[in-house]
């Protein structure tokens, strides 16, 4: 069920419903400025267990909570001076961050980790949401385990729609991509564990320190499952380029999407920018992939520039790449 919040005159009806769904028990997809989550009360295990079967998604992989403000932040977790730094430069926003947790958060939601992944986001519609239910929100990308991020309504409608109670529409995601995520358990050592939005430069600007690149730390044990070598995969064969001279023998019928567009685009040529933009590539990236996975079995990526959000971009379809 679709519950339009895109729409004034909707909104407090489509809110009420929901809000009650959350609070006795239920699932509900819910609009960020990032990707679409599938929210739970986090303070209800046999709520969040809920999220796990509808995505089908692993128990050893922990969600991030969604909370308002700062203070609903230290409800759940210890906060630090990292922490308020970046809370200060970038909330409401892209940005997750992991800390110690505090006892209310149930392992289920940490799967069992002593940290709890927190984030405030900003789409308006979330943050009214939020302040409707008044408890700290767990919500994971609402897409089957694996596949492709939803960044519009229908999406998560198409997916899980069965499986949840329902879907709040928000209208179309802002950024594209899921939000960047820093370990700050160890200010001395932060960790980027997953570019997004807000970009590797800025956050190390405003900590005045280098982001350590889990990599080297414990390649062997990822520490957010959302790193695994193999996520956000389309069924179609995804394959990367940096350069069209790469492209002389690809198979006929291929689609190839462009970051910027082509001069003349021909048949089954895309592309993720009109203005050559890097955010308005990563708005469109998801729902291309998925809209050509429909339709083509095999599909060639133009990488983008690894500056900026071009980084979480070019993560993302590293992740979703076809194996060779
Ligand atoms: O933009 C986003 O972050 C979206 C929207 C809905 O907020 N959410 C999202 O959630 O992308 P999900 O579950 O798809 O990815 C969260 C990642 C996972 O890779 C998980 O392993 C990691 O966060 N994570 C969660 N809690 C963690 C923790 N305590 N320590 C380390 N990683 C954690
Ligand atoms: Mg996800």
């Amino acid at each position: 069920m679709i519950l339009d919040a895109t729409k004034k005159e909707n909104l407090e009806e489509s809110l009420s419903k929901a809000a009650s769904m959350i609070l006795s028990g239920g699932i509900v997809g819910v609009p960020t400025e990032t990707v679409y989550g599938l929210a739970a009360n986090a303070l209800n295990p046999d709520a969040v267990r809920k999220i796990f079967e509808a995505k089908g998604r692993p128990f050893i992989d922990p969600l991030i909570a969604h909370v308002y403000d700062f203070s609903k932040l230290e409800e759940i977790a210890i906060a630090n001076d990292s922490a308020r730094k970046l809370y200060q430069a970038f909330c409401p926003g892209a940005i997750t961050f992991v800390l110690p947790k505090k006892e209310c958060i149930p392992d289920i939601v940490s799967a069992g980790k002593p940290t709890v992944a927190v984030r405030i986001p900003s789409h308006p519609v979330m943050r009214e949401f939020m302040k409707k239910v008044g408890v700290p929100l767990s919500a994971p990308s609402a897409n089957p385990f694996g596949y492709v991020s939803p960044t519009t309504a229908e999406h998560v409608e198409s997916q899980l729609g069965d499986r949840i109670d329902a879907v709040i529409d928000g209208g179309i995601c802002d950024c594209g991509v899921e939000s960047t995520i820093v370990m700050l358990t160890d200010e001395d050592r932060p960790m980027l564990l997953r570019p997004g939005p807000v970009a590797r430069e800025q956050i190390e600007k405003v900590l005045g320190k280098k982001l350590i690149d889990p990599k080297d730390k414990n390649p062997a044990h990822p520490t957010a499952p959302g790193m695994l070598k193999s996520h956000y995969a389309p069924k179609a064969k995804l394959h990367l380029f940096e350069n069209e001279s790469e492209l002389k023998d690809i198979p006929e019928g291929s689609a190839v999407i462009y970051f910027a567009r082509p001069k003349s685009p021909k048949k089954d040529e895309f592309w993720l920018s009109e203005k050559s933009d890097m955010n308005e590539a990563a708005r469109n990236l998801f729902a291309l992939i998925r809209s050509l996975d429909k339709t083509y079995s095999t599909i060639f990526c133009q990488k983008l520039e690894n500056v900026g959000i071009g980084e979480a971009v070019n993560d993302r379809l590293g992740r979703a790449k076809t194996k060779l």
